[in-house]
C-alpha cells in the first residue's frame, strides 16, 4: 500500500525537499501501524530537515516528531484497530520515519491512545510544543508556584510552546508576561492573555549584573542563552524558571549567586524521553481541567506548504501553531 511522505534528502553535503510516494512495506518495524490524520511543525522538526546532526544522522528522512491518528494494524491487545491515539517523542522523526507521512509504523510504547477532550485535530494544534509548555507549567506548579507567585515570565511567547504556555497560564489564573521578537505581535499576546509585553532587549537588561530586581514568579524559558539567565536573576525569591528551549542558543553565563541568595530553582523539562505514564497524566490534564481552545493559534499547513514554513520556523518567524493536515 503507498501514502504520501515529505522526505528530506542529503546528496553531497546539501538538502533537498520533496514530496514522495512510499511503500507501508518499507516503514521499520513496530507494533502499531498508523493513519496520521494530522501532525504538526516544531522547532525540532526544522532543525531534522535542514540537517542538525544533533537530531537527525541519516538521509533520506521522513521529519516530523508529532502524529495523531487511527490504528490500522496492531500486534498488542493494548490497541485495537480503530483506536485514535497520539505518538510524539522518543525516536519519532529523528532516526524513525516521522509524522509528515499518511502512515507511521510505531512501537506500542510510544503511543498514548486519545484522552477524552481531545481529537486528531486538537491534540496536533498542542503537539511537542503544547505538550512542552503543559509540562513546565505542571512542574513549576508541582514545586510551589502558585498565582499569588507574581508574574509568570514566558520567553519566546508567539511561537509554538510560547503561545501555548501563554494561553494555559492565563487559563489557569496567572499574571502573564510575554517577551517577543515580534512587537506588531502584542496585540495576539494580550488576546492569548498577556497582561505584559517586553521586547527582547528588556529582557535582557542588566546582563552584566550578579543580580536584578524580583519580579517573576514563574518562567517557562524556550530561549536558552542569556535571556536565560537574566530571567533566572529576576525570580522572586524561591521561585523556579522551567527551561525547555534552545532557540537563543544552547550556553548561558551563569553564576551561583541567585541560586545561593534567593533560593531559587532551575527546572530542567524533557518531552521526548519523558515516560509514557507521566505523558498520558499530561494529555489527561490537556483533554480535562487544563483544556483551552486554541482554534486562534492553528495555521493549517500540508504537505505542499510544509518546506516553506520549515524556513519559517528556523528564521524564528512562524507564530502560533503549524497543523499539517494529512488527510
Ligand atoms: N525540551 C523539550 O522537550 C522541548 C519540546 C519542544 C520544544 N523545545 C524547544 O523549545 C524551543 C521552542 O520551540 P517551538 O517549537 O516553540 O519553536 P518556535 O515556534 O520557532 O518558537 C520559538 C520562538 O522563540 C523566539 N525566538 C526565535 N529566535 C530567537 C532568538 N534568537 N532569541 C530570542 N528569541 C527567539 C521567537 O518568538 P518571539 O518572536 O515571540 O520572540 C520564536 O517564535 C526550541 O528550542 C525547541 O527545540 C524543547
Amino acid at each position: 500500500m503507498s501514502f504520501k511522505a515529505f522526505r528530506v534528502e542529503k546528496e553531497e553535503g546539501v538538502f533537498s525537499r520533496s514530496i514522495v510516494d512510499r511503500e507501508v512495506e518499507d516503514l521499520p518495524a513496530g507494533e502499531l501501524l498508523i493513519d496520521v490524520q494530522f501532525s504538526s511543525l516544531n522547532y525540532k522538526d526544522g532543525m531534522s530537515a535542514t540537517g542538525n546532526p544533533g537530531v537527525t544522522r541519516k538521509f533520506p528522512h521522513t521529519p516530523g516528531i508529532d502524529a495523531a491518528g487511527i490504528v490500522l494494524e496492531s500486534e498488542t491487545p493494548d490497541f485495537t484497530v480503530g483506536d485514535e491515539v497520539i505518538v510524539i517523542g522518543f525516536d519519532l522523526g529523528m532516526s524513525t520515519a516521522g509524522g509528515f507521512a499518511q502512515r507511521i509504523r510505531v512501537p506500542s510504547g510510544w503511543a498514548v491512545k486519545m484522552p477524552q477532550g481531545l481529537d486528531t485535530h486538537t491534540s496536533m494544534i498542542l503537539g511537542t510544543a503544547g505538550f512542552t509548555a503543559a509540562a513546565c507549567i505542571d512542574k513549576l506548579i508541582s514545586t510551589g508556584m502558585t498565582s499569588q507567585s507574581g508574574p509568570v515570565l514566558v520567553t519566546g511567547a508567539t511561537g509554538g510552546v510560547g503561545s501555548v504556555a501563554v494561553k494555559l497560564l492565563s487559563h489557569l489564573g496567572f499574571e502573564v508576561a510575554a517577551v517577543t521578537g515580534k512587537p506588531d505581535k502584542a496585540d495576539f499576546l494580550k488576546e492569548l492573555g498577556a497582561s505584559e509585553i517586553l521586547s527582547r532587549e528588556d529582557a535582557n537588561q542588566g546582563t552584566s549584573k550578579l543580580m536584578l530586581a524580583e519580579r517573576w514568579g514563574g518562567v517557562v524559558d524556550t530561549v536558552g542563552g542569556e535571556m536565560l539567565f537574566n530571567a533566572v536573576k529576576s525570580l522572586r525569591y524561591g521561585c523556579s524558571l522551567a527551561a525547555c528551549g534552545l532557540v537563543g542558543g544552547v550556553e548561558f553565563p551563569a553564576t551561583v549567586i541567585p541560586f545561593l541568595l534567593r533560593n531559587v530553582n532551575l527546572l530542567g523539562i524533557d518531552s521526548v524521553q519523558l515516560p509514557i505514564e507521566q505523558k498520558q497524566r499530561i494529555w489527561q490534564k490537556l483533554g480535562g481541567e487544563w483544556r483551552v481552545d486554541l482554534s486562534n493559534l492553528e495555521e493549517s499547513l500540508t504537505l505542499d506548504t510544509l518546506s516553506q514554513a520549515i524556513d519559517r520556523i528556523m528564521a524564528g518567524a512562524m507564530v502560533g501553531r503549524g497543523v499539517l493536515h494529512l488527510r
